[in-house]
């Protein structure tokens, strides 16, 4: 209900009826290769349920930023879940880096990222995925998932091609998964 009060009150911000799967979470953990990642930072953790996956797949002493716009659901995330591990940041994902500067955490290995590319100006779009790459840790890996490709269209010039690419049908709508690595580490 608080997600879909979220659409309601922003749909083209939040892009989506309802949250994704524990199929797609899963996914997710998987491709983002969260179960031996120290830092990791999640754009647009909507009410939480992706966030809750993440850090249960995530070791003991590693750190999770989640970046969302939207003030009632960054609200939300921070009082239903609670884990020592977590810092929640009411904003946009084009100040990641400047973000992750003010928490003083560490160059994520991945960057995770459910936000609606579809529904915004591409300028934003395009300065989104810059600051991703830039706030990688070199090797680290940006992950996106999206029902349409205007994200991949996007992440090309910055990125190049994707190393991996599948959909997840067991979601509502099925979506686009990628993955994009920053050379180097
Ligand atoms: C489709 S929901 C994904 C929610 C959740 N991660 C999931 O998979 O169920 C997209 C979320 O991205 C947030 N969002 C949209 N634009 C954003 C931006 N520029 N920066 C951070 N969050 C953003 C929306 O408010 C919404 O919570």
């Amino acid at each position: 209900m608080t997600f879909l009060q979220g659409f309601l009150r922003e749909p083209r911000g939040v892009g989506s009826v309802i949250p994704s799967s524990r199929f797609m979470e899963r996914r997710l953990v998987g491709v983002a290769g969260l179960a031996s990642a120290e830092s990791v930072v999640e754009l647009g953790p909507g009410t939480g349920g992706t966030t809750r996956a993440f850090l249960k797949a995530m070791p003991a002493g590693s750190a999770l930023m989640a970046i969302e716009l939207d003030p009632l659901f960054a609200d939300h995330v921070r009082n239903t879940v609670r884990d020592p591990r977590l810092v929640v940041h009411q904003g946009s994902a084009e100040h990641i880096v400047q973000t992750l500067a003010a928490y003083r955490q560490r160059s994520p290995q991945a960057v995770i990222s459910g936000i609606p590319f579809s529904t915004m100006p591409a300028e934003v779009g395009q300065r989104i995925v810059q600051a991703v790459r830039e706030a990688l840790a070199p090797g680290g890996c940006f992950v996106a998932y999206q029902f349409r490709d205007v994200v991949a269209r996007l992440a090309r010039p910055v990125f190049g091609a994707p190393e991996y690419q599948e959909m997840e049908f067991l979601n509502i709508p099925p979506m686009h998964v990628w993955r994009w690595r920053k050379p180097g580490g």
